[in-house]
């Protein structure tokens, strides 16, 4: 049986397209059934929409804490009985509540070689620190932010003349590429995760 993903988003989502489109193929393990966003006007909400899978605004703004905020997602997400959860750009760091309840069954992109350069300004710390190389890494979730262990790497030499805007949409596609392959991973139960260190099944 195909395992079911809920992906969580607060923006253009074109993560969450890729995602879409790789999980749409009738052999693909996975597949989307719900899309969370925190912020009204993500574009993703309307990619959602047009693939036809249920959605939901659940604005952080309206609850008093960030436990109050997840508890309304995680009550969607069970009603859809989400077996992976998927940040594909949620920029929002999850609280321990979620975290503990979807144990290594959350998995996270990240614009940078990991341990180097967590956080949002990823693309801006890299390039200011002059790192010839840089990458993304898809990861899961654990309490800190972006130390989960990590599931895959890629990698892209820096140019002399990149910007943000220049790496991040050179990155893009790797960044779709290393998440489609954890989530196809996970989804046909390849991950093993031993502490920190994550293992892929032969
Ligand atoms: C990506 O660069 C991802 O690594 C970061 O946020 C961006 C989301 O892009 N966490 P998109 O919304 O999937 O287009």
């Amino acid at each position: 049986m195909k395992k079911k993903i809920g992906v969580l988003i607060s923006g253009r989502g074109t993560n969450l397209q890729a995602i879409i489109d790789a999980t749409s193929k009738a052999d693909f393990p996975g597949e989307v059934v719900v899309v969370i966003s925190n912020k009204k006007r993500a574009y993703g909400l309307e990619r959602a929409n047009r693939n036809k899978i249920p959605n939901f605004f659940i604005g952080h703004k309206s609850f008093t804490t960030r436990e109050k905020h997840e508890i309304a997602i995680i009550e969607i997400l069970k009603k859809y009985q989400v077996d992976l959860i998927v940040l594909a750009g949620y920029m929002r760091i999850l609280s321990p509540l979620i975290i503990r309840e979807f144990k290594n069954r959350i998995i996270n992109i990240h614009p940078a070689l990991l341990p180097s350069f967590p956080g949002t300004k990823a693309h801006k710390e890299a390039l200011e620190y002059g790192v010839k190389v840089s990458g993304c890494t898809a990861h899961f979730i654990d309490e800190g932010v972006d130390t989960g262990p990590i599931i895959t790497q890629s990698v892209i030499q820096i140019l002399d003349n990149d910007t943000v805007e220049s790496l991040s949409e050179r990155l893009l596609p790797l960044e779709h590429e290393a998440l489609i392959k954890s989530i196809e991973l996970w989804c046909n139960d390849k991950l093993i995760v031993e502490g920190r260190i994550v293992k892929i099944k032969a």
